[in-house]
């Protein structure tokens, strides 16, 4: 989910209305990915009922929390520096306290605390609901930790707060943890079992952001279409479950099909998916929803196979063209995205050169890049050696971005001279004479203000592009306003 919040985002802080009564302040600040930035809207939620309204000035709050990734080691340094910078603040504001919560509380648990003493409190991702009895314990002068992880919770039955949104957008969380095991992730550890969320309160939250103004959601998750509720449990339990949990389940596709449905205005996007996980079901939903936007986050790591089995990533690069073509006949526009991981562990350059026939082949419209990065504890790092020179991993690298960029623009050119529909996000960053937003195919779109306003749904002629930008003018609202 690295992919949906931008650099930009990265350390934003959250703020939300003041409530009542309310005396004490919050500053809390996320990494990482969509899940972190949604995990927080939930932790504020919690913290509102607890006295807390939130601040932007960090001089200023009674509690700094920051919500951490641990995906590369860069994400986890990112934060060592913001650590090391509330407490120069808290040098001046001693009653300050500072939290640390997500993958890196979970992977280091203690090690906060004991080593390096820079934090009061350890949050892991499983232990936000017990917030109020460890601040409780911080308050008086003890530190606190909880890190275990669970095999239930879901945080369903707690209504976010929204921090810092446009109003339009949102994300909802349809499962936490992953099962799968891909060799280099580091996810597994800190964010436990996978578990799916009840439908009933997606349902509820969804219903409720329709109802509140918003028109798009994203549905969340690790591996979202490993999603399956037969009544709580988690996913590897299913076979134990009885026969009328497993003649009642809902899958992904049925959870999908309950959104589309519910709210038919509503645009619905996904992420993340894993090929070894996504079924032909998903697709045709897709197809029979026009709400459900035809954009697939489909990773593919690697495209040699003999890297693609030691990242115990479950299909072949055959595999992979195979699904896309089946995805393409289903939807012809449909758009694709893709992560890659340049000099896992054993990457030969015959090994690159598959990866970058592999973009050829399918020459994805948008992807997110990465040089592999060690992480500890996880079987890449137990059983492999970290052996690709880092020069050789950005030049790797590199070369995949290049190529990315040809295949970006080549694939925004083909919404050139169209009509697209856009629901307008915010003022373009370029000029505040200009709305951004996306199509369904997540394609950013730029154009002139005129009497339109955030959150409608436009009909734009396109005229021009960047890489990654569509440039054009609007032509009346769509039949979707
Ligand atoms: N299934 C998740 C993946 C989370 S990690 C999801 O929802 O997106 C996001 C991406 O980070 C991965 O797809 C992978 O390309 C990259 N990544 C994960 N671990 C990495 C590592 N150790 N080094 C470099 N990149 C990594
Ligand atoms: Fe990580 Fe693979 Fe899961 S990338 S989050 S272990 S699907």
């Amino acid at each position: 989910m690295e992919k949906i919040i931008d650099e930009k985002k990265q350390g934003q802080t959250l703020v939300l209305d003041k409530k009542e009564g309310n005396s004490r302040k919050l500053f809390i600040e996320s990494y990482g990915c969509a899940m972190n930035f949604s995990d927080s809207e939930i932790v504020a939620s919690i913290l509102s009922n607890e006295g807390f309204d939130t601040t932007q000035h960090l001089e200023d709050a009674d509690l700094v929390l920051v919500n951490t990734c641990s995906i590369r080691d860069k994400a986890e340094q990112t934060v060592r520096k913001r650590l090391e910078k509330y407490n120069a603040v808290k040098k001046i504001n001693p009653k300050m306290k500072i939290g640390v919560l997500g993958c890196m509380a979970e992977r280091l648990k203690t090690k906060f605390l004991e080593e390096e003493k820079m934090v009061d409190m350890v949050v892991g991702p499983d232990a936000y609901k017990d917030l109020p009895n460890l601040i409780a314990e911080i308050d008086d002068g003890r530190n606190a930790v909880n890190v275990i992880l669970s095999k239930e919770e879901t945080y369903g039955d707690i209504s976010p707060v929204r921090l810092n949104s446009n109003g339009v957008t949102a994300f909802v969380s349809i499962t936490r943890g992953c099962d799968n095991m891909c060799t280099f992730c580091v996810v597994p550890f800190t964010r436990g079992r996978e578990r799916s969320r009840d439908p009933h309160s997606i349902l509820e939250e969804v219903n409720d952001l329709w109802f509140k103004g918003y028109k798009e959601i994203t549905l969340l998750g690790q591996n979202v279409d490993s999603y399956l509720w037969y009544g709580g449990g988690l996913k590897k339990d299913f076979d134990k479950a009885t026969e009328i949990q497993k003649a009642t389940a809902t899958n992904f596709a049925g959870l999908l099909d309950l959104c589309a449905k519910a709210q038919p205005k509503m645009r619905i996007r996904f992420s993340t998916s894993n090929p070894q996980d996504m079924t032909m079901d998903v697709v045709e939903t897709m197809a029979q929803h026009k709400n459900i936007c035809n954009y697939i986050h489909l990773p593919v790591q690697s495209g040699s196979n003999r890297i693609l089995k030691a990242m115990n990533r479950q299909h072949t690069r055959e595999e992979y063209f195979d699904m896309i073509a089946k995805i393409k006949r289903i939807l012809p526009d449909c758009t694709i995205s893709h992560d890659l991981i340049a000099g896992f562990p054993t990457e030969t350059e015959a090994d690159h050169q598959e990866t970058l026939s592999l973009m050829e082949h399918v020459k994805y419209s948008f992807g997110y890049m990465f040089a592999y990065s060690e992480r500890p504890g996880t079987m890449a790092e137990r059983k492999l050696e970290d052996d690709v020179p880092e020069a050789v991993k950005k030049r790797r690298l590199q070369e995949i971005v290049d190529l990315q960029q040809v295949h970006s623009r080549i694939r925004t050119e083909e919404f050139l001279n169209k009509t697209v529909e856009v629901l307008i996000e915010k003022e373009s960053k370029k000029s505040d004479q200009h709305w951004s937003g996306r199509n369904e195919h997540n394609s950013v779109v730029v154009f002139p203000k005129e009497h339109y306003k955030i959150g409608d749904f436009v009909n734009v002629r396109t005229t021009d592009c960047t890489t990654a930008t569509l440039i054009g003018e609007a032509i009346g609202y769509s039949e979707n306003n």
